[in-house]
């Protein structure tokens, strides 16, 4: 049996949320805390771990490891901490989002499909090439691209600075100069350089899926929800 322990109200909530001490004081002053259904204002009160502990009504305690998918729009960057600038982390209303984290980057002028979560094994299976995820995008082209362009993909294509070839790429013609390319890899600026080895110039990107989970159109930008257990899985299937 797991051992019970005690501990101040402002230590546990801190612990499990992105709030300060002082700011788990002002939430309980303000009635916002509850242990076992009961307001505590006095946040120096101690709790036990097998206590039931809601923030606005939320419980604090996280059942199991947390999946979302996000409509990333431009401007914001995938990254955890840093800088001054929006990271796609901020738009989500979640508890303890240090735990979170983000499975395969989008550039700061990508959109679309982001994938979060705060487990680390799944989150490996996405964007770890040995497992051969497809990530699918949307790309405007500043230039017409032609089959040529198809078969070079297909190939695979050598990069700046980098020592091995991609992996093969699919690419489906849309328009002159739209396509929708499949990779399985997620190297630094994959697209872009790839279409830069060929001539051309990425205008627009856009993720539209990775593996089977695809970004609906009714999630607009900016929001996100959880996974369904379906999605889920579907990344562990061999
Ligand atoms: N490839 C890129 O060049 N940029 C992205 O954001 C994703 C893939």
């Amino acid at each position: 049996m797991d051992k019970v322990n005690s501990i101040r109200l402002d230590r546990a909530v801190s612990q499990v949320t992105d709030l300060s001490r002082v700011a788990v004081k002002r939430a309980a002053k303000q009635g916002r805390i509850t242990v076992n259904h009961i307001a505590i204002t006095n946040s120096a009160t101690k709790v036990l771990n097998t206590d039931y502990l809601c923030l606005d009504g939320r419980p604090l305690q996280e059942a199991g490891p947390r999946y979302f998918i996000l409509n990333k729009p431009p401007g914001y960057i995938c990254a955890t901490k840093d800088s001054n600038q929006s990271s796609v982390l901020d738009l989500l209303e979640e508890t303890n989002k240090r735990k979170l984290h983000i499975a395969g980057r989008l550039d700061i002028d990508t959109t679309g499909l982001v994938l979060i979560t705060d487990d680390g094994q799944w989150s490996h299976r996405v964007t770890s090439p040995r497992y051969q995820c497809e990530k699918i995008y949307h790309a405007q082209l500043a230039s017409a691209i032609d089959s040529h362009g198809v078969a070079k993909f297909a190939q695979g294509i050598w990069l700046k600075n980098d020592n091995k070839r991609t992996h093969p790429a699919k690419l489906e013609i849309l328009l002159d100069n739209a396509v929708r390319i499949t990779i399985t890899e997620g190297r630094y600026h994959q697209v872009k350089r790839m279409f830069a080895a060929i001539g051309n110039r990425v205008v627009k990107l856009h993720r539209e899926r990775v593996g089977e989970i695809i970004l609906e159109e009714s999630l607009p930008e900016g929001e996100y929800r959880p996974l369904t257990a379906a999605e889920v899985a579907s990344v562990n299937k061999p």
